[in-house]
């Protein structure tokens, strides 16, 4: 039986794989000067900045809707981000409602001159699809990737 994918190991997808549930890449950075605090780690806010970004790009793998956020549960930085390092953003959907999906974000950073690659965080997200009016809609119940998905 094939072991459950991890985040250690993400599932790379093929083009037309709807899969969801399996954390793919969803976003991909480095990080610069004006992210930095003057310690010379990057802000959590910018972080979270991103992982709010990743959480939407998952969102609108289920339908090309408008998207916004709702609810981001408790985040918690285990080890910080540097200047320079190469930070992925792996998201996955761990539910989906009638007009909403809950994503899961995890966050990895790969150290600039080692290449060592670290936990960051991750965090939950409530992504609600909404009208031009900001009203909740439901989304296309089938979930599709985006033709333009690049693994
Ligand atoms: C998102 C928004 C339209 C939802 O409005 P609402 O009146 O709660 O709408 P609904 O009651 O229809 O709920 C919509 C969905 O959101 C979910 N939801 C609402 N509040 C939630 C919360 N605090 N936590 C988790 N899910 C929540 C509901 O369960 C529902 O999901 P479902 O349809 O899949 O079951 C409204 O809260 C809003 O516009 N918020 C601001 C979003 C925004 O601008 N974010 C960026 C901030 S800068």
């Amino acid at each position: 039986m094939p072991s459950s994918p991890t985040v250690a190991d993400p599932h790379i997808p093929e083009p037309g794989d709807a899969d969801l549930s399996t954390h793919r890449l969803a976003l991909r950075v480095v990080t610069m000067p004006k992210e930095t605090n003057q310690y010379g780690t990057i802000f959590g806010g910018v972080i979270l900045s991103y992982i709010d970004q990743a959480g939407f790009v998952q969102a609108r793998r289920h339908a090309c809707l408008r998207w916004v956020t709702v609810a981001i549960d408790r985040v918690e930085f285990k080890q910080p981000v540097q200047l320079g390092d190469v930070v992925d953003f792996y998201a996955r959907t761990v539910r989906t409602g009638r007009t909403s999906v809950t994503v899961e974000v995890d966050v990895f950073a790969e150290r600039y001159a080692s290449a060592q690659r670290v936990p960051v965080t991750s965090a939950t997200l409530v992504m609600v699809a909404v009208d031009e009016h900001g009203r909740s809609i439901p989304f296309a119940s089938a979930p599709s990737s985006s033709p333009n998905e690049v693994a």
